[in-house]
């Protein structure tokens, strides 16, 4: 059985302080965005603004919108003279007011994945790029494998409802251009991504997997992690760090 749960609290100190690799592994995407001088550039699942800045940084005008008000609350204090929305993407209603949308590891957490693309479509201008990397399939499937045999355990069929999907590219290609978004290259791949320190394993599941837990007391909660922590041991910790096993699809599309 699947059950209603909230959905995840972000924790935006946990993430700058020990998942800045999210923003550093993005920073070689805006390469691929080549911002321009005076372009309007939407950031989509912005987070608390690194990328933003990155992109404000080529001269380019961007805004970020996220849907979490920690994550917009921290890209404010972070970048004051930047613009920040606070939004739903499904949601967002902006009419070919962008010559460029980026994304970086946020695709992947927005499931209502039709009305993105519908709204995507909506804020470029004609000719205007889409730029993105989400998590593709097989994305870190050996820690969804784990967590679930140990929520297993501990909640027996009563499972949370998954947060995150993870489209194969062909799904994902095809769901653009049923949305007028011509796909001009795209590619998945594995990157297996090192986490930071001894704890690197824990803290990256109570950043981004604790809702399974979130239905039993609090000190279950810290013994079923560190359980999938155990199970995960023998297969991700290597060399003394450990490794998670991103999968990651990366497009550029255009609006035609
Ligand atoms: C990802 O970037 O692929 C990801 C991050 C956190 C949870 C799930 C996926």
């Amino acid at each position: 059985m699947v059950v209603n749960h909230k959905k995840t609290r972000w924790d935006p100190e946990l993430y700058e302080a020990r998942h800045s690799f999210v923003w550093q592994l993005g920073e070689d995407l805006i390469q691929l965005l080549d911002p321009k001088p005076g372009e309007r550039i939407l950031d989509l699942g912005c987070g608390p603004g690194q990328l933003t800045a990155k992109i404000a940084e080529s001269g380019a005008i961007p805004v970020g919108l996220d849907a979490s008000p920690a994550m917009i609350g921290q890209a404010r204090q972070n970048f004051p003279q930047l613009s920040f929305v606070l939004q739903e993407a499904g949601e967002m209603r902006f009419q070919q007011e962008f010559d460029a949308v980026f994304s970086n590891a946020a695709l992947h957490w927005m499931l209502d994945r039709e009305a993105v693309a519908r709204g995507v479509a909506a804020a470029l201008k004609r000719g205007g790029r889409f730029v993105a990397e989400l998590g593709g399939r097989g994305n870190i499937r050996q820690i969804e494998d784990a967590i679930e045999r140990v929520a297993r355990r501990h909640l027996g069929d009563n499972l949370p409802a998954k947060q995150t999907y993870y489209p194969a590219l062909g799904e994902y290609a095809a769901l653009l251009e049923r949305h007028g978004l011509e796909v001009r290259s795209a590619t998945l791949f594995d990157r297996p991504t090192a986490l930071e320190g001894e704890a690197g394993m824990e803290n990256w599941i109570r950043q981004f997997k604790a809702y399974y837990f979130e239905s039993v007391p609090p000190a279950e909660a810290t013994k079923a992690i560190g359980e999938v922590v155990e199970e995960l041991r023998p297969i991700a910790f290597r060399d003394g760090h450990w490794v998670a096993d991103y999968r990651r699809l990366r497009f550029i599309a255009v609006k035609i």
